[in-house]
């Protein structure tokens, strides 16, 4: 039978996450994702073929290189709503990087592809409260300019699910939880005391997931015998990934599983 034959309740959950992952409608695939039933069974050993079109996307926002795009003054609701934007555009690129891991990764324990699922429910949740605050301000998803630094990240490591962990979850959504405390101070100061809750939600939720990436990266390391932090400079230099900039937010990164040893490397080298 092939899948478009079997009924939904029958789809195997790594399968099931293509869904969502190639739907093009921004709103129709944060729905999609919440939609998706987590406790489906699932095959870890099956290799899936790509079905092409990874990741759906709709046709706008236009991306452009991160460079062209430029903030305005936080003090007017076209700065608020360029940056509220920017940040919807990370959490729909979230989704699809935590979708992506549970078809195209296989051979992993079980409890990693439902980790994935959750991950990506909670960021299809982010992506809606940010899109219908837009939408109250008069905005909307895809009416700014966006980049696609965060996609590329994907498809450098999409033959390594040690590269894909080490860069995604545990760098570039690291980056997030740094981040984080500035951008909300930001925005409540120009008095979007909404958008101040939403990135409170966020931030609680991101940091599960970088504790995911760190839970699983290890476990990737510990079976390959490599050293976790060695092997993290490795990835990093490799795949020419971004560098992380202080401040540190240490107190989330902490709550998120990184212990004393990469911090104090984290402090010591800027990595
Ligand atoms: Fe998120
Ligand atoms: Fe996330």
């Amino acid at each position: 039978m092939s899948r478009a034959e079997m009924p939904p309740s029958s789809l195997d959950l790594r399968e099931a996450v293509l869904v969502p992952l190639l739907a093009q409608n921004a709103v129709q695939k944060a729905e999609l994702t919440l939609a998706l039933n987590p406790d489906l069974p699932l095959n870890c050993q099956a290799v899936l073929p790509d079905p092409g079109g990874i990741p759906g996307r709709p046709a706008h926002p236009v991306l452009v290189s991160h460079t062209s795009l430029k903030a305005k003054p936080l003090n007017t609701d076209e700065g608020r709503a360029l940056l509220l934007h920017a940040i919807a555009h990370i959490e729909l690129n979230a989704i699809d990087l935590a979708l992506d891991v549970v078809w195209r990764f296989h051979a992993m324990p079980e409890n990693f592809y439902r980790d994935w699922v959750q991950i990506a429910q909670e960021e299809a949740k982010h992506f809606l409260l940010l899109q219908k605050h837009l939408v109250g301000m008069g905005y909307d998803y895809g009416c700014f300019p966006a980049h696609n630094s965060l996609w590329d990240m994907a498809e450098r490591t999409k033959g390594d699910i040690l590269a894909r962990i080490g860069l995604v979850p545990r760098t570039m959504e690291a980056r997030g939880l740094d981040a984080s405390p500035g951008v909300k101070n930001k925005l409540i100061s120009a008095g979007d005391l909404t958008a101040g809750r939403i990135l409170d939600i966020i931030l609680e939720d991101e940091i599960g997931h970088v504790a995911a990436g760190n839970r699983w990266y290890r476990h990737v390391c510990q079976e390959r015998g490599l050293d976790p932090i060695a092997t993290y400079r490795e990835l990093i230099q490799q795949y020419d990934a971004p560098k992380l900039k202080s401040p540190y937010n240490l107190e989330a990164r902490r709550l998120a599983g990184f212990d004393d040893e990469e911090l104090r490397y984290l402090a010591a080298n800027g990595l």
